[in-house]
């Protein structure tokens, strides 16, 4: 018998002895074309290749592509298992040629593969051809020598094929294995068609076309081949059997299912066997292409599988989960051609086994609530639509997998009541959300997120990619369209722009397009936290809903913002670690060129802790450990030690971000849905640049990290350094020389008091005597010192006082824009005058209240040290009377 195995091999080595280059299969996640869910056939890779918008080195290529086909248009899921060539996995062989050979070398590469080399029997087989295509009728008659009869025109779609609305497309031409005459049916455009006895096993499309929304819009640059061979197929035929399922590979994996249940695949369980082996193979190898269980979209279908799959091993009786025990079972069947499941197994198990354990929580409540609903019903009986809509939301069933428990029972369900349940629940939950007092014009998000549901983000590994703009929002309101300087919101069904949220700011980068379009992105916000609202302008061209559009992120910020980010979480454990266990996270600011973190924290950080911080960050740093991203439910990851981020709401399954290493355990674990660094040596250098209050008992670090902690100590290296050159010295001795600057300016400070103390001492007394005045018929002295330490007055009124003998001295020392007043009176005027009363007087004209002191001498002070003058008048007024 051939295997599997050697079949692909044999069909790779035939093509790629014949000139093809043998192209690895593409990730099942179709980054080049936005309209696709997962890539369904050989030829996605290449669609750009064939309508000339890249180029290929080589003219001719072979591969056999991973497919799924399991949503949107071509949902297979609700009859895999129950029939014999119905998968949502499946591997599709392919030749294609680029412009260079055409029909008559596409037939006779098919016919001498089949008929030569696989030996197949040549009055097994007859084909098909578009009714109008006379040149491979002749071609086949030419080539293979078929009877007319075994050529049949066919003038449907059927032998016209296109991959989807969009794109290139021709008539193609069909190879059809005749099973036998012992299973019903007849050839392809018979009355009998739909029996299983002719199967195809072969397309051959002539590519010659482009279409442009189901319409043909033009010819490709030049005529090309892109052909289709299902390989379980052609499997099933070469090694004898009529049903998929009987080939080798399913066996095998169908022979683990049945030892690790102790339930053989007959009667009523070998549909079981067939969907959990069908459905191992998808979900195995969407994980190991990147595609994680989530509520919405390529992460929504994976679930759907996965649920139905685990549902089956539940009807076989499986005690504990079983999908992630038959993963090694698939890695020794198809590990060999696909390395990546291997690479990925670890995941693949984590993943299915925490998957299984979270839906069998759910689903024997489930399957006891639809026991107590349908226990009357008969065949033919329908559920009610709102329980069918409990079960989806209360219970995780999806809408499919209640169809498929009922269907054995021949019970449907009121699909109506089920959308009228659905958009009962939408329209309170829009309700409750205006109650919040949201701003009015969000209401336009409402309607975007229900009519085109959630924003699939493809930023944890993108940063580029193409998609479809399903909306356009100007000024508030939905837009069909927007041209060169309008400023929208544009939305897409799938981008690498992460939206504001958790404290990481939005990406900014350009969406571009056809006929020259570009608009720049400030900023990515993400209303409803499940829509991505690109804030663009557009520079070039115009921009209308239904566009294909190419999304490229500003990388280098996006690389800033990923170190600030896990530089966050580095900095949370250590302030753990040398605070103690109350610091938590309460708030946080990761932009690109800074970030900040609120903890709480009742007392301001000392220097050493701050250093001893910072230096336990950056070790971490250069231990350069990679960060992992793991999915958890939220207890697991809390058992795991992860600490829950402030004000974040998180789902049935949570992003658990672990870094570095301390002995056995990560040096950080949080709970984080924002972008982070692959290995914390990207981080670069870690430096905190201030640290503040917030409010009580919440205390704020701003730092830096990577290039924008180098220009932090850049800056501060040229600050040093001119400081050096003004001081005339090296940086080095620019602290010593500060040092004895600050010595000496005291130094002659103190001189300079002295100095002014002298010259207000008049340098000689008959000097001073000569500008005494009298008022009244007392002597006065008045005097503004500049710069007078105010601790000297009392001792120079004493030294005018001893010089009077008898009289009233004032003296005001200006400091720094304010004014310090005394007043001093000798004994013999102390009845009469008093120095308080002449100081207020002082004081009032500096602008100042009060003075106070004894009768004999007084002091006070006044903001308004340029009044010096007037409080001296002041007093003189006084002393008047
Ligand atoms: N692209 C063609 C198909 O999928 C070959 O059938």
């Amino acid at each position: 018998m051939t295997s599997t195995n050697d079949i692909r091999r044999s069909f790779l080595d035939y093509f790629g002895s014949a000139g093809h280059t043998i192209v690895p299969s593409a990730p099942l996640v179709p980054y080049n074309d936005p309209t696709l869910m997962f890539v369904n056939a050989g030829m996605v890779p290449f669609k750009n290749v064939f309508t000339g918008l890249e180029s290929r080195p080589e003219p001719r290529a072979t591969s056999s592509q991973k497919c799924v086909r399991a949503g949107g248009k071509h949902n297979d899921l609700d009859n895999v298992g129950y029939t014999a060539r119905h998968h949502t996995f499946f591997e599709m062989l392919g030749n294609f040629s680029f412009g260079d050979y055409f029909k008559e070398q596409a037939i006779t590469h098919a016919w001498t593969l089949l008929t030569r080399d696989w030996a197949l029997p040549k009055d097994k087989l007859l084909v098909t051809v578009y009714h109008t295509d006379d040149e491979a009728f002749a071609l086949w008659q030419k080539i293979a020598g078929l009877p007319e009869d075994r050529i049949i025109r066919i003038p449907t779609k059927d032998n016209f094929w296109a991959m989807g609305d969009d794109g290139p497309c021709g008539p193609c031409s069909e190879i059809f294995y005749d099973h036998g005459d012992h299973i019903w049916g007849g050839p392809p455009g018979s009355a009998e068609e739909d029996g299983d006895r002719f199967i195809e096993i072969w397309n051959l499309v002539f590519m010659q076309f482009e279409q442009t929304a189901g319409e043909i819009t033009g010819n490709l640059p030049k005529p090309s081949i892109d052909t289709g061979m299902g390989l379980e197929r052609i499997s099933a035929v070469m090694q004898g059997v009529h049903d998929n399922y009987d080939t080798d590979t399913f066996k095998a994996l169908i022979a683990a299912s049945e030892s690790l249940t102790g339930v053989k695949a007959e009667g009523d369980h070998q549909a079981s066997h067939r969907v959990i082996a069908d459905h191992l193979r998808s979900t195995s190898f969407l994980l190991a292409d990147g595609v994680l269980p989530s509520n919405e979209g390529r992460g929504y279908v994976l679930r759907r599988i996965m649920r139905r799959a685990m549902r089956h091993a539940h009807l076989l009786g499986a005690k504990d989960p079983l999908m992630h025990r038959l993963v090694p079972a698939l890695i020794t069947e198809m590990g060999q051609a696909y390395p990546e499941l291997g690479r990925a197994q670890p995941l693949i198990e984590e993943t299915l086994q925490r998957e299984e354990v979270q839906f069998r929580r759910t689903l024997a409540n489930g399957l006891k609530l639809l026991d107590e609903a349908t226990g009357e019903m008969g065949e033919g009986a329908e559920l009610p639509g709102d329980v069918a809509f409990k079960l989806y939301d209360t219970y995780g069933f999806p809408f499919d997998l209640t169809e498929d428990a009922l269907r054995s029972r021949g019970i449907g369900i009121d699909r109506d009541g089920y959308d009228a349940a659905m958009a009962q629940q939408k329209a309170a939950a829009r309700a409750a959300w205006k109650g919040s007092g949201q701003a009015a014009d969000g209401e336009v998000w409402f309607d975007i997120a229900e009519r085109v549901g959630a924003t699939e983000f493809t930023g944890y590994s993108a940063t580029t990619g193409e998609a479809q703009v399903v909306a356009l929002v100007k000024d508030g309101q939905e837009v069909e369209s927007a041209t060169v300087g309008d400023r929208v919101s544009v939305i897409v069904n799938q981008t690498p722009f992460y939206g504001e949220s958790g404290g990481q700011m939005g990406d900014a980068g350009t969406i571009t397009g056809a006929g020259g379009l570009k608009l720049a992105v400030s900023d990515t916000a993400k209303p409803l936290g499940r829509l991505h609202a690109h804030d663009a302008v557009v520079e070039a061209g115009s921009i209308k809903l239904g566009d294909v559009v190419r999304l490229d992120i500003d990388v280098a910020r996006r690389d800033a913002i990923r170190a600030n980010h896990s530089a966050t979480h580095l900095l949370h454990a250590a302030l753990r670690n040398r605070l103690g266990g109350h610091v938590t996270q309460k708030g946080s600011l990761v932009a690109p060129d800074r970030f900040r973190f609120d903890f709480s924290q009742p007392t301001a950080l000392s220097a050493e802790d701050i250093a001893a911080i910072e230096a336990e960050v950056n070790a971490e740093i250069r231990a350069n450990d990679p960060v992992s991203t793991r999915l958890m439910s939220p207890d697991d990851a809390i058992e795991a030690g992860a600490m829950a981020l402030f004000g974040e709401k998180y789902g049935d399954e949570v992003r658990v971000l672990s870094m570095g290493r301390t002995s056995d355990k990560p040096y950080s674990v949080e709970l984080c849905g924002g972008t982070h660094v692959r290995a914390l040596g990207d981080i670069g250098i870690f430096r905190i640049v201030s640290e503040s209050a917030v409010s009580s008992g919440v205390r704020r670090i701003e730092a830096l990290t990577g290039e924008g902690a180098r220009q932090w100590l850049i800056h501060r290296e040229d600050a040093l350094k001119n400081a050096a050159s003004l001081l005339k010295t090296t940086p080095d001795d620019v602290e010593t020389r500060v040092a004895a600057l600050l010595d000496e300016r005291r130094k002659l400070e103190r001189e300079l008091a002295e100095a002014k103390k002298a010259l207000a001492l008049g340098g000689g007394s008959s000097k001073a005597e000569a500008a005494d005045e009298e008022i009244g018929g007392v002597r006065f002295s008045g005097q503004v010192l500049d710069g007078l330490d105010p601790r000297d007055l009392r001792g120079l009124l004493d030294s005018a006082k001893q010089r009077m003998g008898s009289g009233v001295a004032a003296i005001v020392a200006v400091n720094e824009g304010k004014a310090s007043i005394a007043a001093a009176v000798t004994d013999d005027l102390v009845g009469t005058i008093s120095a308080v009363d002449l100081v207020r007087a002082g004081v009032e004209a500096l602008g100042g209240k009060g003075g106070g002191g004894r009768p004999d001498m007084a002091q006070g002070g006044g903001p308004d040290g340029d009044k010096a003058s007037d409080a001296i008048a002041a007093v003189k007024a006084v002393l008047a009377g």
